[in-house]
């Protein structure tokens, strides 16, 4: 018989002094299921919806290299698929000493999708970590448009 797994963690029952270091170590326990045989460059994301609920991401890369999944996506993603859609902050990890983890290009946009005010938390492994909002990492962005709406998406055929 299937076990049920549970997907979401409460970030009341984790609470220290911060609610960012809270939801760091969060995603340093993701960043320990990392799937990266290729990169060996684990990334833990830990993705706080508005009503408290947290949904962890890990990497996880493939041999066909373009199907890899950034930890970010896979946060989000697990969150959408259960429901979730209004996010109050991620905060993402990696294993650098020296510099904070930034989302890649592709991640931000998917960030976007969500909001363009809540917050990023880019840690380092010692907790410290640098704070900005969605939009401050993805300046002029593309945002769904009113006229998108009217098209016709079925497209052209011959
Ligand atoms: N990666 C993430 O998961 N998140 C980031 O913010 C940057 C990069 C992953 C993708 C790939 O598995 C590995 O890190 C090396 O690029």
């Amino acid at each position: 018989m299937a076990t049920l797994v549970q997907t979401e963690t409460s970030l009341s029952d984790k609470m220290t002094d911060s609610w960012e270091v809270d939801l760091i170590k969060l995603s340093q326990e993701a960043m320990a299921k990392a799937y990266c045989p290729y990169s060996k460059f684990p990334v833990g994301a830990a993705l706080l919806t508005t009503d408290g609920k947290v949904f962890t991401g890990c990497n996880v890369e493939n041999a066909c290299s373009n199907l890899g999944l950034c930890a970010e996506r896979v946060a989000v993603n697990k969150a959408v698929s259960e429901g979730y859609h209004n996010f109050k902050a991620i905060a993402v990890c990696s294993e650098m000493v020296d510099k904070y983890i930034t989302p890649c290009g592709g991640c931000r946009q998917v960030l976007l999708e969500f909001g363009q005010t809540w917050t990023v938390l880019m840690s380092k492994p010692d907790m410290s970590f640098e704070k900005r909002s969605v939009v401050d990492l993805i300046p002029l962005p593309f945002v769904e448009e009113p006229w998108l709406k009217t098209k016709d998406y079925r497209g052209s055929i011959g």
